[in-house]
């Protein structure tokens, strides 16, 4: 059973990578290194004792693509390739559908071509937008905030057309809520390029010393204590997931949509705080405006993902604090360390 993982060498494609080959499954990795570094694949053959065969590709050069569905006999795809800066996106939103639609477009174009038509795909809980109340449940309408969350929520759309003109696809479209956390050797974890857009990178960051404080983006919301509140969830809970959506989707055809994440919601200042007790070390911090396009409050319905693919996170928040802590100390430059 052999799985392609595009953007398997980025934060959530590796962890995923390494629970794939623990299930035994064969796994074909493609990237092209615009958000990941060469080095992670010593760290994943380190960690799963298998050299995990990997071609740098960029998805949309079909032709280069194309080599990778003659070289291996693939059964399904787990697609992560994608650009995801929101900021980025909003300055760039032509980057950004180009990069992901035509990517998206060329990989199932091909997976047509050579009758693989399973697919796990990486969306997000972006698609939920800004008139939505939390908890999110996977039948709420779907409206997007930036370029970024608009490609995730077009290439849900496009699986759905596909599935309506071809019966014999199968699809997973996993909504994220706020991945963090690292696998637990230390060895693989988040590596962002440039100063982080994201909260928990910025606060490791700022516990190694490499930026001097955390700024808090909003303390006037409406939620417990001002400051905006999300469903933080553990990178291995979601890797865990990325194995029952695809045991379904091999399982079964047809397109469903779940959301990955705990069904609880933290505060900005509550994961300070949680990082402080769980790590012992102090996070200065300063509260400051909004940050435009956030919402007050996030965080998902789980009952769907409990129970039609048995699967639900169980990593708590220090846990998740704990382990990114220890990814960013061991390697205070990422993987360039
Ligand atoms: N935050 C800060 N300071 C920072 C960074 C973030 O206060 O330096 C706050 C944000 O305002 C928000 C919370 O921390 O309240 C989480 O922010 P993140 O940037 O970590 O995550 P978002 O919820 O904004 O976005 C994430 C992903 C997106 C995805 C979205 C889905 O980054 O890719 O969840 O809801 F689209």
């Amino acid at each position: 059973m052999a799985i392609l993982v595009t953007g398997g060498a980025g934060y959530i494609g590796s962890h995923t990578v390494i629970e794939l080959v623990k299930k035994g499954y064969e796994v074909v990795i493609v990237d092209d290194y615009s958000n990941a570094k060469p080095e992670v694949l010593n760290r994943l053959k380190e960690l799963t004792g298998k050299d995990v065969p990997f071609h740098e590709v960029n998805i949309c050069h079909k032709e280069a693509l194309r080599e990778v569905f003659e070289q291996h006999d693939l059964d399904a795809v787990i697609h992560f390739a994608g650009y995801k800066a929101v900021g980025e996106s909003v300055a760039q939103p032509l980057k950004y559908y180009s990069n992901n639609l035509n990517g998206t477009i060329v990989l199932m174009e091909l997976m047509n071509e050579y009758n693989v038509k399973k697919i796990v795909f990486s969306s997000s809980a972006t698609v939920y937008g800004m008139t939505n109340e939390a908890p999110f449940t996977e039948d709420m309408p779907l409206s997007t905030t930036n370029p970024y969350g608009t490609t995730k929520m077009f290439i849900e759309q496009f699986i759905q057309d596909q599935y309506v003109a071809d019966n014999a696809w199968s699809a997973a479209l996993l909504r994220y809520f706020n991945p963090i956390g690292a696998h637990e050797s230390g060895r693989i974890g988040e590596d962002p390029n440039d100063i982080p857009n994201n909260l928990m990178p910025y606060i490791t960051q700022v516990a190694v010393g490499k930026r001097e404080k955390l700024s808090v983006f909003g303390s006037d919301y409406e939620t417990h204590d001002g400051t905006g509140v999300r469903d933080y969830i553990h990178v291995l809970d979601l890797a865990k997931g990325h194995i029952k959506a695809l045991e379904k989707v091999l399982a079964s055809t047809g397109v469903e949509a779940y959301n990955l994440g705990t069904g609880k919601g933290y505060s900005v200042l509550d994961v300070v705080h949680a990082f402080e007790t769980a790590n012992n070390v102090e996070i200065p911090y300063e509260l400051n405006d909004r940050r435009p396009g956030d919402i007050a409050t996030s965080y998902a319905d789980v009952s769907k993902a409990k129970n039609a693919l048995g699967w639900e996170a169980t990593y708590s928040v220090e846990d998740m604090c704990r382990d990114s802590w220890n990814w960013q100390k061991s390697n205070p430059n990422g993987y360039d360390d």
